[in-house]
């Protein structure tokens, strides 16, 4: 484990703001982390914030309190039952390199969900989500400890109160559970998932006929789609997908729908999901800046830190965007990313 007090959190938030927090401590096993809770309970924090690969995080300001991170590593094969291998991540693992691991050993699912950044714990907050796949369609169950009683649990799926981008750590339970690993459920046959049209028209453009397709392809040419659509965090920091893409009622919908016949939309049940970039973009936000903050040239969902931005800065962008899209389009936009 190590700790230190004064700590810049730049390298911990894609944004890239240079903010700092009071204390900063990673463990590596759960050993360690339950000598922290049990430290805690003596020596109680203001603040108490765990963190993941910081993708999906905007610091308006220092953090007054212990920013924690989980060290946990590790992919172990628990189980096999017919098809289905279940496969434990640890918390800290990258995202991306499960992704991969999982590709190489042949296992099935995760492809297409490739370089999302961020950690295996995050993924199973925020049920991450792309061309076609959720976090949620190959977990099988979380394991976490209780903050407050240090007591090792084990969620089902089921009970995870998943939903788009969302689940209970992030909603009834957050701050109640610090995941410490998830476990997948993973295919051994490979059916591709090309129910995405954006992913099934890549591939045709490609010339690959679907029977020859492998989970391989699938993961280099999503690589590809999101190296053409989303900045590199490492070049222009940025937090991918700033909100989340408004589900409206049927009315609202076909309010809009006659103005704009060409909007994009997907069916949400009884209710219709609208591409938050399509709004961003219909209000002329694409490509322009708001002081060091500004809307990414090639996908109006992202909002980047031109260089030097702070947190304040790209929540001002953030608010003059919702306001636009609210004055034309009667929606309020709700951020994706957490704001602390
Ligand atoms: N669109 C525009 N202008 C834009 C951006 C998008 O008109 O600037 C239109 C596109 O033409 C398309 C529609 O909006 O018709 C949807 O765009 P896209 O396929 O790029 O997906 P998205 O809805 O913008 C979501 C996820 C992404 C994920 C992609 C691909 C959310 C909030 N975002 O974006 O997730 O990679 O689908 O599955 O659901 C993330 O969460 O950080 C993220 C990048």
């Amino acid at each position: 484990m190590w700790d230190t007090n004064d700590y810049s959190l730049r390298r911990h938030n894609t944004f890239g703001l240079d903010v700092r927090c009071m204390r900063f401590a990673e463990y590596g096993s759960v050993e360690e982390l339950r000598g922290l809770l049990a430290e805690l309970r003596e020596c109680p924090v203001r603040r108490l914030l765990h963190i993941g690969g910081g993708s999906n995080l905007l610091f308006r300001a220092d953090f007054d309190g212990l920013v924690l991170h989980s060290g946990i590593l590790d992919f172990d094969i628990v189980r096999t039952d017919g098809d289905a291998v279940y496969v434990r991540a640890g918390a800290g693992e990258r995202w991306d390199d499960f992704v991969a691991w999982t590709v190489a050993m042949d296992l099935y699912g995760a492809e297409n969900l490739s370089l999302i950044p961020g950690e295996v714990g995050a993924s199973a907050v925020q049920n991450i989500g792309a061309y076609g796949a959720e976090a949620k369609d190959i977990i099988d169950s979380v394991e976490a400890i209780d903050v407050a009683t240090g007591e090792v649990v084990h969620i089902p799926v089921a009970e995870c109160g998943y939903g788009y981008r969302t689940s209970r750590f992030k909603t009834k339970d957050a701050g109640r559970y610090i995941i410490l690993s998830v476990t997948y459920r993973l295919a051994q046959r490979f059916t591709p998932n090309l129910t995405y049209g954006g992913l099934r028209r890549e591939v045709e453009a490609r010339g690959i006929d679907p029977v020859d397709l492998t989970a391989a392809d699938v993961r280099r040419i999503v690589i590809e789609v999101r190296r053409q659509k989303l900045p590199d965090p490492e070049v222009k920091g940025n937090a991918g997908s700033f909100f989340v893409n408004p589900i409206v009622s049927r009315d609202r919908f076909v309010d809009i729908w006659q103005h704009h016949p060409e909007m994009p939309s997907y069916d949400a049940g009884q209710e219709v999901k609208i591409p938050a970039g399509w709004l961003v973009e219909q209000c002329g936000w694409r490509g322009r800046r708001l002081g060091p903050a500004g809307v990414y040239d090639r996908q109006a969902l992202v909002l980047v830190n031109e260089g030097g931005a702070t947190g304040a800065d790209i929540v001002a962008l953030s608010r003059a965007i919702q306001t636009d899209v609210c004055r034309q389009f009667g929606v309020w936009l709700q951020p994706e990313v957490m704001f602390v």
